[in-house]
């Protein structure tokens, strides 16, 4: 069967109190609507459709970003769910298969929930996803009969009887295409908001003789996005699920509470991960490395037995091969580290390669931008950088060399050369007794004035 997804997200979102469009705040550093793509995606999707209002064009290229083939379908005016889904009627024109309606505001979706609704759809003409609620509030009420669905009625035009009904509308359905555009035909906006219900078409399929059921998932899937506080409940209970399946795959973390995952961040078993580490977007950690407190990556990958921190950065690009050590206070982007290297202290590695077994001394840095543009830093095998280095890319230091410490190097080091570049010492014997007598009596003289 084929499926297209429908994905609602013309909603203003007036009570995240934003420039941004709703469904593109972030959970997990993954904007909303990508999750519920991803969720959507176990489906295998013959097409995405969705379905936009505000900041359409911003929304257009995220969702385009994560899948280039969705489609848009923009709503001008939100008069209603019907409404929305009606406007992706020209978007699925020609296609054969289900619909399956999601919100772009509900990124808790499990892949699972999705399929359960496939497979009732398989003996039912549609399916609606809904869930008991631990307090119904202002949701859709599910008025069942046996296994058949009657009806939904939305909180605003529901009877106090109905108003005690537990089970609830996720918003949730799967019915074939041509179908629910045709059901979709006969609402109407005659109700208490003066909008297209969506949740008339049960309704209408029953007038129809056709089969309605209601799945049932829990609560936490169904959980919507509206406000900031919402935001961050809904990113609390992504991090707690994602540090649980953490800890269940053999990772340890001192202080779970403390450590901030991005929905892609991948860590091997038997790696620790020391308290306040935040994961960015795009993160690998291989198997018994070790993360300590206080450090900050993203987009890099991490191989066994690295020790990185406490209070370290790993920016895009950086890749650091197996046992290496990266310390505090170091900022490492779009390098490779190779096995055994060391940066321990202090220092600035960027656009470079650093061979294997070499130590970088405390305070050194890549030079790496000019101003206009970025240059490349190589040092071989088993260097030996001192500590307050310049590099000043582009710049190769040959396996085995030496930079004497405080060298800014401007020019290729061969292999095996120490490369010195600094003032030659003199010393001044007595020069430092004479000079503090003269700022003392200096001071004295002042202080006499005043
Ligand atoms: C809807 C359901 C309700 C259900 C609840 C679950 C209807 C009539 N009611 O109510 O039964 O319990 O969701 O959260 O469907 N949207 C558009 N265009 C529109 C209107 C809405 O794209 O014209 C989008 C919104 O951005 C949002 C979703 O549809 O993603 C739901 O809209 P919302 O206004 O939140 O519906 P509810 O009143 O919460
Ligand atoms: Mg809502």
């Amino acid at each position: 069967m084929s499926i297209a997804l429908v994905i609602l997200a013309a909603g203003k979102g007036t009570r995240m109190n934003s420039d941004i469009p709703k469904v593109l705040h972030p959970i997990a550093q993954v904007p909303m609507l990508v999750h519920a793509m991803r969720a959507g995606s176990v489906l295998s999707p013959e097409r995405t459709v969705i379905v936009t209002g505000h900041g359409s064009e911003t929304v257009a290229k995220v969702a385009q970003g994560e899948d280039e083939e969705t489609q848009i379908a923009v709503q001008e005016e939100q008069q209603g769910t019907a409404h929305a889904v009606a406007q992706a009627r020209q978007a699925l024109e020609g296609f054969e298969g289900d619909v399956v309606v999601l919100y772009g505001d509900t990124p808790f979706l499990q892949p699972d929930t999705l399929e359960r609704m496939i497979e009732a759809r398989s003996r039912n003409d549609l399916v609606i996803l809904g869930f008991e609620a631990a307090d119904p509030a202002r949701y859709g009420r599910l008025v069942m009969k046996g296994d058949s669905l009657e009806r939904i009625v939305e909180f605003k035009d529901a009877t106090d009887e109905e108003r005690a009904l537990t089970f609830c509308n996720s918003g949730l359905l799967a019915c074939d295409a041509q179908l629910l555009f045709s059901l979709i035909d006969d609402v109407s906006n005659d109700n208490a908001s003066g909008e297209y219900y969506l949740t008339d078409v049960v309704e209408i399929a029953g007038k129809r003789g056709l089969n309605v059921t209601a799945v049932a998932c829990d609560e936490a899937q169904t959980l919507g996005v509206n406000s900031r506080a919402d935001l961050a409940a809904a990113d609390a209970v992504f991090q707690s699920r994602a540090r649980a399946e953490l800890l269940d795959m053999g990772v340890t973390l001192m202080a779970p509470e403390t450590v901030y995952l991005a929905s892609d961040t991948v860590i091997g078993r038997d790696t620790v991960i020391e308290p306040n580490v935040v994961f960015g977007r795009g993160v690998t950690v291989e198997s018994g490395a070790t993360i300590r407190a206080f450090s900050h990556l993203e987009g890099c990958h991490v191989s066994r037995g690295a020790i990185i921190g406490p209070y370290a950065r790993l920016r895009p690009g950086a890749e650091l091969a197996e046992n290496t050590r990266v310390g505090n206070f170091v900022e490492i982007k779009n390098a490779e580290i190779a096995e055994g290297a060391k940066v321990n202290h202090l220092s600035y590695i960027g656009d470079a390669s650093v061979g294997a077994a070499t130590n970088i001394g405390a305070g050194t840095i890549t030079c790496n931008y000019d101003g206009v543009m970025k240059h490349k830093t190589t040092i071989g095998e088993n260097v030996f950088i001192g500590s307050n280095t310049m590099l000043v890319a582009p710049v190769t230091v040959g396996d085995g060399a030496m930079t004497a410490t405080g060298t800014v190097v401007t020019k290729n080091v061969e292999p095996d050369a120490l490369a010195v570049a600094r003032a030659k010492q003199e010393n001044k014997p007595g020069y430092a007794r004479k000079l503090f007598d003269m700022l003392k009596a200096k001071k004295a003289r002042r202080d006499k004035e005043a």
